[in-house]
């Protein structure tokens, strides 16, 4: 019933270098609920995904519940609704599985923001230390690591390690400043950011809260420290989410990706979320690389089995190293 598509077509859409037509008559839910069915597919998705994806996935998480899902799975293909490293953690630790991502462009300016080789150069600096790196990263970072963690379970992974060894935290500057102050460790940072989290003005925030004195202010610890500074409760998407389920606040402003709040609305459907605004007049805390992911593409990518996450077999086997030591230790804290 879709558009036939010519070779050349195809093979633009297997570099990932083509959002290709689709057929508007299709009804792409029905479409990707009976690709996942005849190719025993599981699909994935982070919770800054539009909500249209985030209704046909099988599983919705954060980083933590999508790498636990990623190594748990027994589906055959592992469709992954997220960034480039989310779909790389889950090829790490599901080598025998395809695993696809709609669109190979979706990259992460966090994980950008620490180049392997500048990295190596950095952490040789410091050859007694400890590495933790948050799992928004590439490969190449993963590998050079001790331990990878989320903003789930950073804390008690930081608090796993003996208090008189010294640690590298790579590579979010502000979720590394929070956790010092959490944790009372005096860790070295790598000084990378997610271009979302930063781009939140305090100043627009505050005029918020004084035309909503009873919202609540939540966000994710990868803003930086004046915001979480002013917010009532900070945490992952997962712990955001949760926070608003259990609190008996009616209105809150989320200071984080827009994305969570689909779901944030369909757990409370009696309260208000209002998105905290960037500090200028565009959409900038819509997450440009999560949002390259669309339904269209979705559905392309299970129907061709493109692109497909493919990796070097000696850096997969050393970035799953301290990927597994991140589960174990998050399994051990009930996590
Ligand atoms: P979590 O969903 O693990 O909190 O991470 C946020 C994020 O920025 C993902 O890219
Ligand atoms: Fe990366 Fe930030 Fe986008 Fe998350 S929200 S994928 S950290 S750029």
């Amino acid at each position: 019933m879709f558009m036939e598509l010519t070779e050349a077509k195809k093979n633009l859409q297997k570099k990932g270098f083509l959002d290709m037509e689709v057929d508007v008559r299709l009804d792409l839910f029905a479409e990707i609920e009976r690709l996942k069915k005849e190719k025993n597919a599981i699909l994935l998705a982070h919770y800054y995904q539009e909500p249209d994806i985030q209704d046909v996935a099988d599983y919705i998480g954060d980083s933590l519940g999508l790498s636990q899902q990623a190594a748990k799975t027994d589906a055959d293909i592992i469709v992954f609704a997220g960034v480039h490293f989310m779909a790389e953690t889950a090829k790490i630790l599901s080598p025998q599985k395809k695993v696809l991502l709609p669109d190979l462009k979706a990259g992460c300016s966090l994980a950008d923001s620490a180049p392997p080789d500048l990295f190596a150069r950095f952490k040789a600096q410091y050859p007694d230390h400890l590495v933790i790196s948050y799992i928004n990263c590439s490969a190449g970072i993963k590998a050079l690591s001790d331990i990878i963690c989320t903003s789930s379970n950073a804390e008690k992974i930081i608090e796993s390690v003996p208090k008189d060894q010294p640690i590298i935290f790579a590579p979010d500057r502000n979720l590394g400043s929070y956790l010092i102050k959490k944790t009372g460790r005096d860790m070295v940072l790598w000084n990378g950011a997610c271009m979302v989290h930063e781009i939140f003005s305090l100043e627009k925030i505050t005029k918020l809260k004084v035309r909503h004195p009873k919202a609540k202010i939540i966000a994710h610890p990868e803003c930086e420290a004046p915001i979480l500074a002013i917010a009532d409760f900070v945490g992952s998407t997962t712990g955001l989410l949760k926070f608003t389920q259990r609190d008996d606040a009616k209105e809150y402003i989320v200071v984080t990706e827009t994305g969570i709040l689909h779901q944030m609305q369909k757990e409370n459907p009696n309260k208000t979320f209002i998105p905290a605004p960037p500090n200028n007049a565009c959409a900038c805390n819509d997450c440009p690389h999560m949002k390259l992911n669309t339904l269209e593409k979705l559905y392309l990518c299970m129907e061709y089995e493109q692109p497909e996450i493919t990796m070097d077999e000696t850096l997969r086997i050393a970035a799953k190293r301290p990927i597994d030591r991140m589960l174990e230790i998050s399994a051990q804290a009930g996590l």
